[in-house]
């Protein structure tokens, strides 16, 4: 591997300076995307098009210079290859036609077959590293068990996710049987996309910030764990997006990495989390929007509070969409400047 300073600073090793990649870099912010995307039918013929989807999870390496390439897929491949299609609505986003309401709803759902049901993520895995040529490593991802929960249950994004923690309160058992299906086809997905290539994996858990810290306990972090634990081919990094609650509780699993959004304080966490663990993020997205002056003050400060090792460059949450690809290149460049010496 030519670049591999994103596995050695999940693994903890010395680096030069933090490795930079960004969430959700691969569509929403390339123009490059669009015109791959408008020349297919819509998102989801070009996540099942390995030939395509390996080349949009090149292009952020090719036009922006990142540290690591992010598989283009989405979470939802999972609900889908269990027997609960989506659709991906333009403006809109994610809707699920049929949902899941009660315990034969569940029973009816499958255990995902990696490479039956899933075989085109395998292929678009096995086409990108085939193209990266060991430029930069390759992520795999997959959603947090209870993130997906969610997505199964209400049918879509919410404000309040209502009907999923109403089900919470209502039949905690019936969740939990949910829970672990999913657990158990996103354990084999992960292995599978382990061996196509996948260099590292991340797992989602973009909801988590939702719940009560019980509830969080209870519902998400156990299937986290479990899935941590299972696999051992590849370092993992967990991004709870808003569970500032529980790093302490996260810090437990087995994993190398742990992701921070914007609210976290990279020094608090440090505190929560430990040394023994590689923090991820964690600029706030809409610090993008700055001037260019800004953003180099905003993220000089951000890799001050790191301290330069056990840090992986990164926002907070995903890209959004209206960002501009130049005051992306700012934030990449200004981490690649950064000398760990400007600490002192
Ligand atoms: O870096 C990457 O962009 C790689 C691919 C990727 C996508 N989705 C492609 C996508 C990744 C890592 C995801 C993860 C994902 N998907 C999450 C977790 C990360 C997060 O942001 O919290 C979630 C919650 C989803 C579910 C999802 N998919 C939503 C809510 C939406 C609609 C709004 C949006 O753009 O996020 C999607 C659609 C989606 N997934 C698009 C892309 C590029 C946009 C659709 C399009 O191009 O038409």
């Amino acid at each position: 591997m030519k670049n591999d300073l994103l596995l050695r600073a999940a693994r903890g090793e010395q680096v030069e300076r933090p490795p930079v990649w960004l969430m959700r870099q691969a569509g929403r912010i390339l123009p490059e995307y669009r015109a791959v995307r408008d020349s297919l039918k819509d998102f989801i013929e070009l996540v099942k098009t390995p030939q395509r989807a390996a080349e949009v999870t090149i292009q952020p390496v090719d036009i922006l210079d990142v540290d690591a390439a992010i598989i283009f897929s989405d979470i939802l491949v999972i609900p889908e290859a269990m027997g609960l299609p989506y659709e991906m609505v333009e403006k809109r986003g994610p809707f699920f036609p049929k949902t899941v309401g009660n315990e034969a709803d569940i029973r009816r759902l499958k255990v995902a077959d990696a490479e039956a049901d899933l075989g085109y993520v395998m292929e678009a895995i096995r086409l990108s590293k085939q193209a990266l040529a060991g430029r930069v490593p390759l992520i795999g991802f997959a959603g947090a068990p209870f993130t997906i929960f969610t997505y199964m249950v209400e049918g879509g994004g919410s404000k309040t996710f209502s009907k999923a923690r109403k089900m919470m309160y209502q039949s905690p058992e019936i969740c939990h049987l949910l829970l672990q299906k999913i657990t158990d086809s996103t354990i084999l997905y992960l292995k599978a996309q382990a061996k196509a290539g996948a260099d590292l994996i991340q797992i989602f858990d973009s909801w988590a910030g939702i719940l009560p810290p019980a509830h969080y306990s209870e519902f998400s972090l156990p299937y986290i764990a479990q899935i941590c634990a299972s696999i051992s081919e590849v370092p993992k990094t967990v991004f709870a997006k808003g569970a500032f609650f529980a790093r302490k509780e996260l810090a437990q699993i087995k994993c190398e990495v742990i992701g921070l959004d914007w609210n976290m304080s990279p020094q608090e966490s440090r505190g929560l989390v430990g040394e023994n663990k590689t923090l991820q993020g964690n600029l706030d997205p809409c610090a993008l929007y700055g001037s260019d002056a800004s953003i180099r003050k905003e993220t000089r400060a951000m890799l001050q509070a790191f301290g330069g090792q056990r840090h992986i460059a990164n926002l907070g949450h995903g890209v959004y969409p209206d960002t501009e690809p130049d005051k992306v290149r700012c934030f990449i460049e200004t981490v690649k400047e950064w000398k760990n010496s400007e600490e002192f």
